[in-house]
């Protein structure tokens, strides 16, 4: 990569991933690091500037991460946001006290004098913090740029380390002009230039395929979803197709048409070899009787690991690249790679299965997504002639209805809950609606309900709608229909549906609830 680059050391915090989005939003490209990586792995000349992100750690916790000092010392500026400042300070001479409760929300900033950074965002602006540690005394050479009005140093600059340290969070939308204070750090500040496009990193990223799998054959295993098509549409125009084998194993956990759907976008990409597995009774056979949701996603992560093996085998030659549609959120939630400090939420993701590790150990994966985040991959998508209806596709988890239909799995419940989620998706596509929203689906619970049929009472299944806006998965919020949307959508359901008697809408964010129900 020979382009202009802001490197930020990850030091944890649930928020860093968006550190680079806002900075990338705006054309420079920013690349995060695990935050003690040492300064030599990824300083070059192409770096014209460090971040440092914040973190769940104090600075006086016996394990806080550390960035290597020499970060100091490589004259290029450097940003901490949050933690990023106070552990500055405190390695530079200054003093953080620990405090006991954590100042979380909006806090309005007065501008004190002026700094490069805060350029163009007036004179008082609303912040967001998120913090348990405050600065009780600058290092010696510090000085406080601007305060909140209760008196926290909200920004602080330290010349003689070309440091500026903001105590709240710039990355997040609830703090006003954060994007722009970002970006004048990158372009301002640090003078990095605008050099980061999609369509250009396109080019890039075909170049960097066809060096890496010269003539050998590449497998990409599709799950239908946006991701693994758009890596499939890019290896297709990369390579020569009859390199590139694609193999998609219905689970029988899939959405209605599903399976259908992907086998003919496939074949009009122009993939030669093909490989569409039904496995749908090996799955369903696995989960007979199995409740617990974290034992579904094993016997599932299992039976593809087997079904994969078996069916590779029967159709792959050699040494094959194994490919695969990781991208950079994927990478900070499994804690791997990048934010190594950061938390596993569950056990998503297809980061750590045995093929995938053999294959990293022999120096054969293909991750061409693993920079990108959601929104460049769709932008990717679009840019290599995949059509809306693929590019603008709803995430689906990899375990599929399986965690989406609460308690024993059974072919039956799956086609109950086909049906239902068909109906709902359909009436948000009718309605314009679909685009808008993140994720929507039909989750089919555990429990009978009372109804009336006819004269007599009949206990039905019950459907919970969900619809969530979001960024990137990381954070939602519900969605707010219409009241006559929902009303319709719960008719069509439960006149369609003969086994569903009752349909409710989920009104929980995230957090603290999770998008999917298990
Ligand atoms: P949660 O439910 O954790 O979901 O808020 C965040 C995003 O991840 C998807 N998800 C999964 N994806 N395997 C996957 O590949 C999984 O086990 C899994 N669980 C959740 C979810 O659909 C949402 O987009």
């Amino acid at each position: 990569m020979t382009i202009d680059r802001i490197v930020i050391l990850d030091f944890g915090s649930q928020t860093t991933h968006l550190i680079g989005r806002r900075i990338r939003e705006r054309g420079v490209f920013a690349e995060i690091v695990p935050g003690t990586t040492p300064v030599r792995d990824w300083f070059d000349e192409t770096v014209k500037g460090v971040i440092l992100s914040g973190s769940p750690y104090s600075v006086h916790d016996a394990h806080a991460p550390v960035p290597d000092e020499d970060v100091y010392g490589l004259d290029v500026p450097v940003l901490g946001i949050c933690y990023g400042l106070q552990i500055t300070t405190h390695l530079n001479g200054g003093e953080v006290s620990r405090s006991e409760t954590r100042e979380y929300g909006p806090a309005p900033v007065q501008v004190m004098t002026r700094d490069p950074l805060l350029e163009g965002v007036g004179e008082r602006f609303l912040s967001w913090m998120s913090h348990g540690d405050a600065i009780r005394r600058l290092p010696r050479e510090g000085r406080e740029v601007a305060g909140t009005t209760h008196g926290v140093p909200a920004v602080v600059s330290i010349p003689s380390l070309r440091f500026t340290g903001i105590q709240f969070h710039p990355e997040v939308s609830h703090t006003e002009h954060g994007g722009m204070i970002l970006d004048n750090f990158a372009t301002g500040v640090c003078g990095a230039r605008r050099q980061w496009s999609v369509a250009d990193y396109r080019l890039r990223l075909e170049e960097q395929i066809r060096r890496q799998a010269a003539d050998r054959p590449v497998l990409l295993l599709i799950s239908g979803g946006v991701d693994s098509s758009v890596v499939a549409a890019l290896l297709l125009s990369a390579l020569d197709p009859d390199q590139v084998h694609l193999m998609y194993i219905d689970t029988g956990l899939m959405r209605k048409n599903e399976s259908d759907e992907i086998g003919t976008a496939l074949k009009s990409l122009g993939a030669t070899h093909l490989y569409l597995v039904d496995a749908s009774r090996d799955f369903l056979s696995r989960l007979e009787g199995v409740s617990d949701p974290e034992e579904k996603r094993r016997i599932i992560g299992d039976a593809f690991i087997d079904v994969q093996e078996r069916e590779i085998e029967r159709h792959v030659p050699g040494d094959y690249f194994l490919a695969q549609g990781t991208l950079y959120t994927d990478l900070v939630e499994s804690g791997h790679g990048v934010g190594s400090h950061g938390a596993t939420i569950k056990s998503h993701h297809n980061v750590s299965s045995p093929l995938v590790k053999a294959k990293r150990d022999a120096g054969l994966i293909l991750e061409p997504l693993a920079e990108l985040y959601k929104d460049e991959v769709r932008e990717l998508g679009r840019i290599l002639g995949l059509p809306e209806s693929v590019v603008g596709r709803h995430p689906f988890p990899g375990p599929g209805l399986a965690v989406r239909i609460l308690g024993a799995v059974t072919r039956e419940r799956c086609d109950i809950l086909r049906e239902a989620d068909a109906i709902y998706i359909q009436a948000l596509r009718d309605s314009g609606l679909y685009g808008e929203i993140w994720q929507a689906f039909a989750v089919l619970l555990p429990i009978q309900s009372v109804g009336v049929a006819g004269d007599s009472r009949a206990y039905g299944d019950v459907v919970a709608l969900r619809a969530v806006v979001s960024r990137d998965g990381m954070t939602a919020d519900v969605y707010e229909f219409q009241p006559s949307f929902l009303r319709n959508v719960a008719a069509a359901i439960t006149n369609r549906v003969p086994q569903v008697g009752r349909v409710v809408y989920d009104y929980s964010g995230k957090p603290p609830a999770t998008i999917e129900w298990e």
